[in-house]
C-alpha cells in the first residue's frame, strides 16, 4: 500500500467532505436527506447535477429498493441545495460512523441546516397512510451511540424555530403538517402488534428505522435539524393487513406531489431561520 494513499490514512469523512469539494459541492446552505419513496423532490432543484454516490471517496451506498444513490445540488427559490437521494442503515450492517458520515461531511463543508425525511409506520390512531408528520422529538431505541464521546449534544436535536419554518411551508403549500414523536428502531423486521401497543404507550406517533442517529449526529455538529415522517403505512396490529417495503414505497409516490410542494415552498422559511 502506498505510503500516502488516503484511503487509509485520511479520516473518513475528511475524505468525503474533500470529494464533495471536488465535486463541487460548495456555499450550499441547506442539506435535504429523502427516505423511501421520496427521492422525487430532488427532481425540482433548478441549475442541477447528479453526483452518483459511488463517485464521492467514502460515501456508503444502500441496496435497498426505492433509494437511488445519488447526491443532487442545485438551486431553489434562489437558495443553493444539496440533496442526498437515499441513505444507508444500521440494520443493513453499516456502523453508525457510516450511517452519518454524509452528515459530518455537510457539516464540514459549511452546511449550517439538514431536513431528514423518512418512511414510518404510523401508530397514532387518527392518522391514515398518506399523512405528513413533522418530527418534533424521537425516542432513539436502535440501540446505537452515533456521537464521539467528546461530543455533547444532549437532548432533542430538533430545532423548534427551524421546524416551524416547515409548518410555513405547509400552509403556504395547502397541505397538512401534523407534528408529532418518531421512534427510531433498529429493524429491519417490522415491528410486533405488540411492540407498536408499548410504543404507543410511551408516546410515539410513528416508528421508523433511520433518522435518530443522524438528528443527533447533524446536532452535534452545531447544524439546524428538522424533520419529516411520511405515514406509508399503519404500524403493525393498528389494522390487520401485512406490512411490506412495495406498500412503503408506493405511498412515498403517492404523496410525493404534496411532499415536494411543501419542501419548495420551505425553502425559503429554512434559509431565514439559517439566517441566510
Ligand atoms: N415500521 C418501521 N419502519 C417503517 C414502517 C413501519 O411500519 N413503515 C415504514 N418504515
Amino acid at each position: 500500500m502506498a505510503k500516502n494513499d488516503s484511503s487509509t490514512t485520511v479520516d473518513p469523512v475528511e475524505r468525503l467532505a474533500r470529494s464533495l469539494r471536488d465535486h463541487g459541492v460548495a456555499d450550499v446552505e441547506l442539506a435535504f436527506v429523502l427516505g423511501s419513496g421520496l427521492g422525487v423532490f430532488a427532481e425540482k432543484l433548478e441549475k442541477a447535477r447528479a453526483i452518483p454516490y459511488a463517485e464521492l471517496d467514502g460515501m456508503p451506498r444502500s441496496a435497498v429498493p426505492g433509494h437511488a444513490g445519488q447526491l443532487v445540488v442545485g438551486e431553489l427559490a434562489g437558495k443553493r441545495l444539496v440533496v442526498q437521494q437515499g441513505r444507508v442503515h444500521l440494520y443493513e450492517g453499516w456502523s453508525e460512523r457510516d450511517v452519518t458520515r454524509a452528515i459530518r461531511a455537510f457539516a464540514a463543508i459549511g452546511v449550517k441546516g439538514v431536513v431528514l425525511t423518512n418512511a414510518a409506520g404510523g401508530i397514532n390512531p387518527a392518522w391514515k397512510p398518506g399523512t405528513l408528520m413533522r418530527i418534533t422529538d424521537h425516542i432513539n431505541l436502535q440501540g446505537a451511540a452515533p456521537l464521539l464521546p467528546r461530543e455533547r449534544a444532549a437532548g432533542n436535536p430538533y430545532d423548534a424555530e427551524f421546524g416551524a419554518a416547515l409548518d410555513k411551508g405547509a400552509r403556504e403549500a395547502r397541505v397538512a403538517l401534523e407534528s408529532g414523536v418518531y421512534a427510531g428502531l433498529l429493524g429491519p423486521v417490522y415491528e410486533t402488534p405488540a411492540e407498536i401497543r408499548v410504543l404507543g404507550w410511551a408516546g410515539a406517533d410513528a416508528v421508523g428505522m433511520s433518522t435518530v442517529a443522524e438528528a443527533m449526529t447533524a446536532r452535534a455538529c452545531g447544524m439546524k435539524v428538522a424533520a419529516i415522517s411520511c405515514i406509508t403505512n399503519l404500524a403493525a396490529g393498528i389494522t390487520g393487513e401485512k406490512l411490506s417495503h412495495e406498500e412503503v414505497v408506493a405511498t412515498g409516490k403517492s404523496v410525493a406531489t404534496r411532499f415536494c410542494k411543501l419542501l419548495e415552498k420551505s425553502v425559503p422559511h429554512l434559509c431565514a431561520a439559517l439566517g441566510r
